[in-house]
């Protein structure tokens, strides 16, 4: 199994296998990041940092404290996971409430 790690702020180090990376970090010992995701009406997730997105093929994109991006929340978008405006165009249509699972 592969293992990952973090820094945590006395310098020492945590390890952990990748497969639990999606996990807050507070469960791990350290603080939860904090993300904000905002839905748009009949438009994408608005994604605010820090996080990261990792691909299928486990690229990491990481998105700071303090930036913000559009998830596409339609399908349509050539340029997943990010909005790239076709939602406007097809006229997407979705309900405005979140919802608790
Ligand atoms: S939500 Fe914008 S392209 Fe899908």
């Amino acid at each position: 199994m592969r293992e990952t790690g973090r820094e945590i702020a006395s310098g020492s180090r945590i390890s952990y296998p990748a497969s639990v990376r999606s996990i807050p970090y507070n469960l791990i010992g350290g603080p939860m990041a904090e993300v904000t995701v905002k839905v748009i009406p009949n438009g994408p997730y608005r994604a605010s940092g820090p996080f990261k997105i990792i691909d299928p093929q486990g690229s990491e994109i990481l998105i700071e404290e303090g930036r913000s991006v559009s998830l596409c929340r339609c399908g349509g978008s050539a340029n997943k996971p990010f909005c790239d405006g076709t939602h406007g165009r097809i006229g997407f249509q979705a309900d405005q409430a979140a919802r608790k699972s």
